[in-house]
């Protein structure tokens, strides 16, 4: 940020001494919100045509400062514009610039507003069209996993609980269950983005304004769904960003919860996944090395992504109303919310096309485990056999097959039936992990025939999808 001879504020009415030049440094945000530059134009030319439409401004001062705002936007994306620190914050160096460079009309556009709900409105237009970006990322992450969990709707792997090997499930069912978290998480940011879309334009410092402005107009312009009903509440309150947060954070935990697993999937006792060399990273030491890094770092930066969320949270805490400069404190925890979640969102969705299971090594951990055992209780309880009496049995029976170091298929009918001599030859089509996984036909089971079928249904809701979020 350039350091120059002293700028003369546009509050500098009631001052008689120019600020401490540390005071510049610690108020200024500009090097943080001039990322909200376009929105800020946006909002300001939208504000200046409805000044103009209800007469408070020339239609001729409108022009010069639409066209004025215009050059100043493409200065900004040239790189020729000229940040000042002394010039606080984005607003006014845009609007310093803009009087700059047109004279007269330029100091008009300040009329009936305030830079508290200049901001207001340029984080919500920034917050809602990083929304929607995520949302895409969403959706395009989602058609990835989906048509994975086709090609593995018959691949069969433990489920785990308490990382212990459980029953087996499909693979495509393991990733369709990560599906359903980031579907949900697709769910709550959108219910968030109708609370966001709201306009703050009018309620000026925290008061509203005497001019005779038309605030629906001005919504309308910048593409809100309406405009806010107080304006204490409307400068000051930040809940949106907060709520987005919350949806962030969950996302993150989401992407961590999966990046664990593949963590561990990726590692040599697994041995149930190959990330590809495109998304790993080697050892600077050891030759043999192949890293997780993605998800290993998706798994560390969720954590920012918490910690953003209380940053914001804090903010808030304690502020009585109207606003109060505290509030310039939410940009960066916001910012990084969005640019956190748009990587890991990114770098997951390149990553898994290329993502090969290893079928056989997934099926050898399920053989291994005696997830079958559940299934053998079931059809002693087909036997007329209480559940109770059938789990002591299959207790007993696996505890002697771990003696023996053999797996329940491997048993011969004679050896089972000394444990229940109602088991019988068809028993074997229970033990066996494919008449496992088969057997669980049901809305939410892991049969082949069912994930395939969810697969179908997941797609349909992707492309139900509205068109802002496509
Ligand atoms: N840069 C300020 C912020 O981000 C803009 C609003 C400042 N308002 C004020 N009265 N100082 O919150």
């Amino acid at each position: 940020m350039k350091q120059k001879k002293p700028e003369k504020k546009l509050w500098a009415g009631r001052f008689s001494k120019s600020t401490h030049r540390l005071m510049e440094q610690f108020s200024a945000s500009v090097g943080i919100d001039c990322r909200l530059y376009r929105h800020d134009i946006a909002a300001s030319i939208a504000h200046a045509r409805m000044l103009s439409r209800q007469g408070i401004i020339t239609q001729m001062d409108f022009d010069a400062i639409e066209k004025g705002l215009l050059e100043i936007q493409a200065e900004i994306e040239n790189n020729t514009f000229e940040w000042r620190e002394a010039l606080e914050d984005v607003h006014m160096n845009i609007e310093a610039a803009l009087t700059a460079q047109i004279g007269e009309a330029g100091k008009k556009l300040h009329s009936g507003r305030s830079r508290n709900d200049q901001v207001a409105t340029d984080m919500r237009l920034f917050l809602r069209q990083a929304l929607d970006g995520i949302c895409l990322q969403l959706t395009e992450l989602q058609h990835a996993l989906i048509r994975l969990a086709e090609n593995e709707a018959e691949t069969i792997l433990p489920g785990y609980t308490h990382m212990q090997a459980a029953q087996p499930v499909t693979l495509g069912h393991h990733i369709l269950a990560w599906n359903e978290m980031l579907q949900r998480d697709f769910e709550r940011f959108q219910q968030c983005r109708q609370r966001i879309n709201i306009c703050p334009l009018g309620s000026a410092a925290l008061a509203g304004t005497s001019y005779p402005i038309d605030r629906e107009m001005t919504a309308r312009e910048l593409g809100f769904e309406g405009v806010s009903l107080n304006s204490l509440d409307a400068v000051s309150d930040r809940d949106f960003m907060i709520e987005f947060t919350a949806h962030a954070a969950l996302a993150m935990i989401h992407l961590s919860r999966v990046s664990e697993e593949l963590v561990l999937w990726s590692s040599d006792a697994f041995g149930f996944v190959d990330l590809g060399d495109r998304f790993c990273t080697g050892s600077s030491i050891m030759p043999q090395k192949k890293n997780p890094d993605v998800a290993e770092l998706t798994r560390g930066k969720s954590g920012r992504v918490c910690g953003d969320l209380m940053a914001l949270l804090m903010v808030m805490k304690g502020q009585p109303l109207a606003y109060n400069r505290d509030n310039q404190e939410d940009k960066e925890p916001l910012f990084d919310a969005v640019d956190t979640l748009k990587l890991c969102l990114g770098v997951f969705a390149a990553m898994f096309p290329g993502v090969k299971f290893n079928r056989e090594s997934m099926n050898a951990a399920a053989e291994k485990g005696y997830s079958t055992a559940t299934d053998l209780a079931d059809y002693l309880v087909r036997k007329n056999i209480p559940f109770r009496d059938a789990h002591e049995i299959v207790g007993r029976i696996v505890g002697y097959a771990a003696a023996q170091k053999v797996s329940l298929p491997d048993m011969t009918l004679s050896q089972l039936q000394t444990y229940c001599p109602m088991i019988e030859q068809d028993v074997y089509d229970v033990l066996d992990l494919q008449g496992s996984v088969n057997a669980r036909d049901h809305a939410g089971g892991t049969a082949p025939k069912r994930v395939k079928q969810a697969a179908i249904d997941a797609r349909k809701l992707l492309d139900a999808r509205n068109s802002h979020s496509r």
